[in-house]
C-alpha cells in the first residue's frame, strides 16, 4: 500500500494506493456510515458489503439525476442518518458523483469518502470535488466542489469490470497524456489494455500517476481559474453528444479529443491529430462521428466554460502540452462545419 495526503483548500484528502476495501473499517466505523453502490459492483462483490449499511442503485448515468438524489436522501433519513453519518460511495463516477453531492446537501453538509471501482473513477471522478446530477441532456449541470476525506484503491473490483469500463477509463489517461504528459504518452503507445490486465505492476503505477496528475492540477487551481480547465479537454464536444446519443463518456470524449485536435491544427499549428487517432483506436476508442452539428452547437452553448460570445476551448500545442484557448462562438460554428 501506499498513501499519499493530498492539500486542498478545505480538505486534506488521503490517497490509499494500492489498498483494500478492509481499510474501511479503519477509517469509519460500521454504525456510523452509509455505504452507497449500484447493483453490478453490489452483485459482483456482495461479501464486501457485509454488515454495512448500504444503498443500493441503479447503475447507468440516466440515474444520475434529482429523483435518485431524492430517493438516496429519503433513505437516509429512514436509517437515521445525522450530521455524524459518514457516506461512502463505492463505485464508478455515477455512484461517486451522487455520493459526493448528497454528502454536500443532506442536512447542509456531511463527511464523505470513495472507494472507486472503475479505471475512470479511479484516475478521474473521484478526484477534485466536482460532484453533480444531470439536468436532461445537459451533464453535471447542478453540482458542487467538495472534496473527499479518503479514496481507497482496491485493484480487486476491476476483475468483474467489462471491457467498455477500461476503454472509458483509458480515454481519460489518454486525455492526461494529451495535456500534460508526453512521457505518458508515448508508454500507452508501447502498451494495450490486454498488457495492463495482465501486468497489475504496470496498472497500479498507470493508475496512481494518472490519479496524481488530476490532483494535482486540482490543487494548483481547484475552483478552475486556470489550469483545471485543462482537464477538459475533449469535453466540450464530448459532453454536448455524450447524452445526446447516449454514447459511453469514454466515447465521448475520445471523439470531442479528436475534434479538439483538428481545431488544434487550425488554430495552433498541432501536429500531432493522426498519432493521438492511432492511439485512441489502439485502446479501442472512436474518433469520428455523424452528429447533428446543429443540434449538438446547441447543447454546446450551454457549456459552463462559455459566456455570451466565446467558449474557453482546450487545445493542444503539441502532445503533452493543453492551452486554454477562448474562441468566438461564431468562429467556432464556423470551423465545426469543416468537419
Ligand atoms: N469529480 C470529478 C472532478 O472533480 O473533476
Amino acid at each position: 500500500m501506499s498513501t499519499r495526503t493530498i492539500r486542498f483548500s478545505s480538505k486534506a484528502t488521503q490517497f490509499y494506493f494500492d489498498s483494500s476495501f478492509a481499510v474501511l473499517e479503519k477509517k469509519v466505523s460500521k454504525e456510523n456510515a452509509v455505504l452507497i453502490t449500484d447493483d453490478h459492483v453490489f452483485a459482483a462483490h456482495k461479501i464486501k458489503f457485509k454488515g454495512w449499511n448500504t444503498i443500493v442503485l441503479k447503475p447507468g448515468e440516466q440515474y444520475k439525476v434529482q429523483q435518485t438524489v431524492d430517493v438516496v436522501i429519503n433513505q437516509l433519513i429512514a436509517f437515521g442518518a445525522d450530521r455524524k453519518t459518514f457516506l461512502v460511495g463505492v463505485g464508478g463516477g455515477v455512484i461517486t458523483d451522487l455520493t459526493g453531492y448528497i454528502a454536500g446537501i443532506y442536512m447542509r453538509g456531511i463527511d464523505f469518502g470513495f472507494v472507486p471501482t472503475s479505471i475512470l473513477a479511479m484516475v478521474d471522478a473521484s478526484i477534485g470535488g466536482k460532484n453533480g446530477i444531470d439536468i436532461g441532456v445537459y451533464k453535471n449541470m447542478a453540482g458542487l466542489i467538495r472534496q473527499p476525506s479518503f479514496l481507497i484503491y482496491d485493484y480487486s473490483f476491476l476483475k468483474t469490470l467489462p471491457h467498455n469500463e477500461w476503454q472509458n477509463g483509458f480515454a481519460e489517461i489518454i486525455k492526461h497524456a494529451c495535456i500534460k504528459d508526453a512521457a505518458m504518452f508515448k508508454e500507452l503507445q508501447l502498451n494495450s489494455i490486454a498488457k495492463y490486465k495482465r501486468d497489475k505492476v504496470l496498472l497500479s503505477a498507470l493508475i496512481q500517476k494518472n490519479a496524481l496528475i488530476k490532483a494535482k492540477v486540482v490543487v494548483g487551481d481547484e475552483f478552475e481559474q486556470g489550469d483545471r480547465k485543462l482537464l477538459n479537454f475533449g469535453h466540450t464536444l464530448g459532453h454536448a453528444i455524450e447524452n445526446m446519443y447516449e454514447l459511453s463518456h469514454g466515447e465521448a470524449i475520445s471523439i470531442g479529443m479528436t475534434y479538439a485536435a483538428l481545431i488544434s491544427q487550425q488554430l495552433k499549428f498541432f501536429t500531432g491529430t493522426a498519432e493521438l487517432v492511432a492511439l485512441l483506436h489502439r485502446y479501442g476508442l472512436p474518433t469520428v462521428a455523424d452528429f447533428d452539428q446543429a443540434k449538438a452547437f446547441k447543447v454546446l452553448l450551454k457549456d459552463k466554460k462559455k459566456d455570451h460570445v466565446s467558449i474557453q476551448y482546450i487545445l493542444l500545442t503539441k502532445i503533452g502540452k493543453g492551452v486554454v484557448q477562448p474562441i468566438l462562438l461564431v468562429q467556432l460554428k464556423e470551423i465545426f462545419k469543416l468537419f
